[in-house]
């Protein structure tokens, strides 16, 4: 018999007829005359209760029912006479699949901490909230590349490992097969990388970008959707080591276009979760509101998760230049009061506690900061006429903060060779990113998504260590 997923037997198209179920026990409850078993397969967030009569089923088979357990069940598929459920499975024959032993299984039916869920990653998939953040995840994911290919967008596989930094920001993974041990050294005593596999020093990609303009300078629009890595010592809730970064690039846009593709691919992919995981992300939602009741008043949400997702994609973020925003700053009450921990000033970046500030109390919606002061952004980042400023974006997120990073490149080889030359980065290092100058350059423009920022802000995740199936940060590699 062909076995049928959980989501679909609760739509009761097989009800009154015979149906194999498969999945883990999540709970068992009863008394002397009959089990409810409830049985999740991740198909949906909702359980599916097996009844199954203690006339027919002896203990010796019921008592290996236990949480955690995988199990087979034929039976017919009923109306539920319980509340909670529509349909409910009267069984036939359970078979147990898998046992769990319940004196080691770690997940019992109490509600368990996110920070004890992190230690057992391998097992926390089985409870409703990751269940839930995962399934959102996956469909985060698949509306990236159904958005990019409505739009004739090429999807491009740039390399992991890379002799360049894209960023120039260094704090790379080193990739390497040397014997660390006792590695070959040059005549002036430095490592030999030239004896390395790559017969250069190779690193693992902060970003695809470099390779995506090579290949936006053919196919006119193309994007990434990989994973990045970077060693930066960040311990926060919202920094990884390894994270999943979507860049798309495109031949002849300029920065506002870039920014808008940008707002309605971020409204896109936010609608298609909303389509598709509304009870995901009402259960997710409602998480927030019991987490709220431990919260001082001032410190609880406004807006419940549903409501808040409605809104963004409803309204239209704001957009201010970083001048203005330092301007809204300086003039805001909470500078008044010192209550900024970093300095505000013309030139300096904005902390997250700035950007928060802007979004959650300003705007309250996300705001798109544009044209940077140079010397705080990448050289890539095209220069503005003034001199002083470039080309570049940020989206700033409620909650998150900054969830996209972006510009408009510098096409002018003259004026990116001379940025080059400022934070030091050699022309033999990059000759074959100039040479898109030299050959056919043109005005071009691109953004950078962090994925799991992204899922945070869908599922309303505090710690970005919960919306990646296995977190890698600062003395963090299990699993
Ligand atoms: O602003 P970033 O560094 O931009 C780039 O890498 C550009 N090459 C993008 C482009 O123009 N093609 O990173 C882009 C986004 C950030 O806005 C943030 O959402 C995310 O990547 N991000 C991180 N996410 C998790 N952990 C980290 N350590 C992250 N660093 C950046
Ligand atoms: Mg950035």
């Amino acid at each position: 018999m062909q076995r049928t997923k959980v989501k679909d037997l609760l739509t009761g198209a097989e009800a009154g007829k015979e149906v194999l179920l498969k999945g883990w026990v999540r709970t068992k409850r009863g008394n002397k005359f009959v089990s409810f078993i409830a049985v999740n397969d991740g198909s949906t967030i909702h359980n599916l209760q097996v009844v199954a009569d203690t006339e027919k089923f002896s203990e010796e088979v019921l008592k290996d029912v236990t949480t955690g357990a995988a199990i087979a069940v034929t039976g017919e598929l009923v109306a539920s006479q319980g509340k909670g459920q529509a349909y409910e499975i009267q069984a036939s024959a359970i078979e147990v699949l898998g046992k769990a032993d319940p004196e080691t299984y770690p997940l019992q039916k109490k509600a368990h901490s996110l920070e004890f869920l992190r230690e057992i990653a391998h097992l926390r998939f089985r409870t409703n909230t990751f269940g839930a953040v995962f399934r959102v995840r996956n469909s985060l994911a698949f509306a990236v590349h159904r958005f990019f290919n409505e739009k004739g967008f090429v999807y491009m596989h740039t390399p992991i490992v890379t002799a360049s930094d894209a960023e120039g920001a260094g704090e790379m993974f080193r990739v390497t097969t040397l014997d660390l041990d006792n590695p070959p050294r040059t005549e002036e005593g430095k490592i030999n990388f030239e004896e390395d596999f790559f017969g250069k020093a190779t690193n693992l990609t902060v970003s695809g970008q470099l390779e995506g303009e090579l290949a936006a300078m053919a196919f006119s629009d193309i994007y990434t959707f990989g994973p990045t890595f970077r060693a930066e010592n960040s311990n926060t809730t919202r920094h990884l080591a390894e994270f999943w970064m979507i860049e798309p690039e495109m031949a002849f846009y300029n920065l506002k276009m870039n920014a808008d593709l940008a707002e309605e691919f971020i409204k896109y992919i936010i609608r298609y979760a909303l389509q598709n995981n509304r009870e995901d992300i009402e259960f997710l939602g409602q998480r927030l509101v019991e987490e709220d009741k431990s919260k001082p008043q001032n410190e609880r949400q406004e807006m419940t998760l549903l409501e808040k997702l409605e809104f963004v994609v409803n309204s239209s973020f704001e957009r201010v230049t970083y001048t203005e925003a330092i301007d809204i700053l300086l003039n805001s009450n909470h500078y008044k009061k010192k209550k900024f921990q970093y300095e505000v000033s013309w030139g300096v970046d904005l902390q997250s506690e700035h950007e928060r500030y802007l979004v959650e109390k300003h705007f309250k919606k996300p705001v798109i900061v544009t044209d940077y002061p140079k010397d705080i952004k990448a050289f890539y980042m095209r220069v503005n006429d003034d001199g002083k400023t470039v080309a570049a974006m940020d989206i700033l997120a409620p909650g998150i903060g900054e969830i996209v990073g972006g510009s408009q490149r510098e096409e002018r080889l003259d004026v990116l060779v001379e940025r080059m030359k400022g934070v030091g980065i050699h022309e033999e290092d990059l000759w074959w990113y100039l040479d898109t100058r030299r050959f056919g350059g043109c005005p071009h423009a691109g953004f950078g998504l962090g994925f799991e920022r992204m899922v945070q802000f869908v599922t309303g995740m505090g710690n970005i260590r919960d919306v990646i199936p296995f977190p890698r940060t600062p003395q963090n590699a299990e699993f």
